[in-house]
């Protein structure tokens, strides 16, 4: 709770917090009065004590964002992004939005919430828009009823509201993260669900759907690793809708990428997710007909898939030494951290055996794109260049890790690291001369 505690009495120095009934423990105990001021006075009451409600419902904030006030949001991040730009001018009227925004006006625990959020975490807040819109859009394209895309909706928009009682000093962390720290930051699942569930009137399949946004189709997620058969539609485009966003805020957006990239990475981890709406998140973004960032056109195609050519012929060398090199030691001799790096050369293999990057049908294109002028690129092959640069991310990598892990000392097999070491000999060279990426 001392989280949410604290972004409340921050807040209330521009929008003042107001207790609305007698605050008190588990024990029946008077903390705080009615009518009493959310300031630092009662930080110092409240703080680290076992409410009988969840502090939420004690509590009354001065201004609330009104569903006009999230219309508004919603058109900002829509004008304010290439990509959703195009979406709604294609495809998904704004208007449509209107109805669904105007469910909030019902819930002012989630008034509330969401208030705090877009003042005390606005990162998340922007990203939470974003995933509130992709879930509605994903759900609109699969026809879904307009009550149920509204939920999908109104599940994106309150699936991280558990973050706000985590722990900021964690959340902001800047040395690596300790097996405890990721189990509280986890633990947001469980959090937004249970504060969720205690909303009146909130539709159960909303918090049903919050509470399985991190579970994965394959049964890699949690809390509880569900598999697909256990979980719900709206979870499942929750899911996705949150994993694309994710991926474009944590990886993409730094680095100057588009939206229009992430459809290869969310491919290469498809079992993880619905297939169906993975299938629909690269069918709208391929729609969209954003251009392609690292793309060539007309003269320059030739020489472009000439060095792809060159680059996936020495990718695909790349990965079978080092998956030799890691797997012909054996299986058997019970170092933890040697058995981590093979299960990573597994965990590649398997992401990119179901993609086309090492399949003949690509080297064909590429070779006659290569070898003719008049034979454009086509989304297949620039799909493919996309899926190639994952697959040297993965290899620089995995790489480094096994340089480490030699120079460490931390074999336990003297034998096991000299033939590792050994093996290595052919790699280093790939990491001496890394590859460039292609645009
Ligand atoms: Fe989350």
């Amino acid at each position: 709770m001392d989280p949410y505690l604290r972004y409340l009495v921050n807040l209330s120095t521009t929008n003042p917090v107001t207790v609305i009934e007698d605050i008190v423990t588990v024990d029946g105990n008077l903390l705080l009065a009615a009518a009493a001021p959310v300031d630092e006075q009662a930080y110092r009451l409240l703080q680290g004590k076992q409410l009988a409600k969840p502090l939420a419902h004690y509590v009354r904030l001065s201004s609330l964002i009104s569903a006009a006030g999230l219309l508004q949001y919603l058109l900002d991040t829509i004008r304010s992004t290439e990509y959703f730009q195009s979406l709604a001018e294609r495809k998904h009227p704004l208007s449509s939005l209107e109805p669904v925004c105007a469910e909030l006006d019902k819930f002012p625990l989630v008034q509330q919430f969401l208030t705090v959020m877009s003042s005390q975490m606005n990162d998340l807040f922007q990203r939470t828009l974003c995933v509130g819109l992709w879930g509605l859009y994903i759900a609109q394209e699969m026809r879904l009823p307009p009550s149920d895309a509204a939920d999908v909706f109104w599940a994106g928009m309150t699936h991280d509201i558990g973050m706000l009682f985590v722990d900021p000093k964690i959340l902001h962390k800047t040395e690596k993260l300790s097996t405890e720290d990721w189990q509280h930051i986890q633990g947001h699942v469980e959090i937004s669900r249970s504060i969720l569930a205690s909303v009146p009137g909130l539709p159960a399949v909303i918090v049903a759907a919050v509470a399985e946004h991190h579970e994965r189709c394959d049964g890699t997620g949690y809390p509880l690793a569900k598999v697909e058969s256990e979980l719900s539609l709206a979870g499942q485009i929750l899911a996705v809708a949150d994993a694309v966003v994710g991926i474009y805020f944590n990886r993409f957006k730094a680095q100057g990428r588009r939206w229009r990239e992430v459809i290869p990475v969310l491919e290469m981890n498809r079992a993880a997710y619905l297939y169906r709406s993975c299938e629909i998140v690269s069918t709208m973004i391929h729609r969209s007909e954003l251009p392609l960032p690292n793309v060539v056109h007309g003269s320059g195609v030739p020489e472009f898939a000439e060095r792809m050519l060159q680059q996936n012929l020495h990718l695909q060398n790349w990965f079978i030494q080092l998956r030799d090199c890691l797997t012909a030691v054996g299986y058997t001799h019970g170092d933890r951290k040697l058995h981590a790096l093979q299960n990573i050369i597994f965990h590649i293999a398997t992401t990119f055996k179901g993609t086309m990057l090492f399949k003949a049908d690509l080297r064909e294109s590429l070779e006659s794109m290569a070898s003719d002028e008049g034979v454009g690129m086509s989304k297949v092959v620039a799909d493919a260049s996309l899926v190639q640069q994952e697959m040297l991310f993965h290899l620089q990598r995995l790489s480094r890790m096994v340089q480490m892990y030699i120079a460490s000392g931390e074999a336990k097999d003297p034998t096991i690291r000299a033939r590792i070491e050994e093996g290595f000999m052919n790699i280093s060279g790939y990491l001496e001369r890394p590859d460039q990426p292609l645009n």
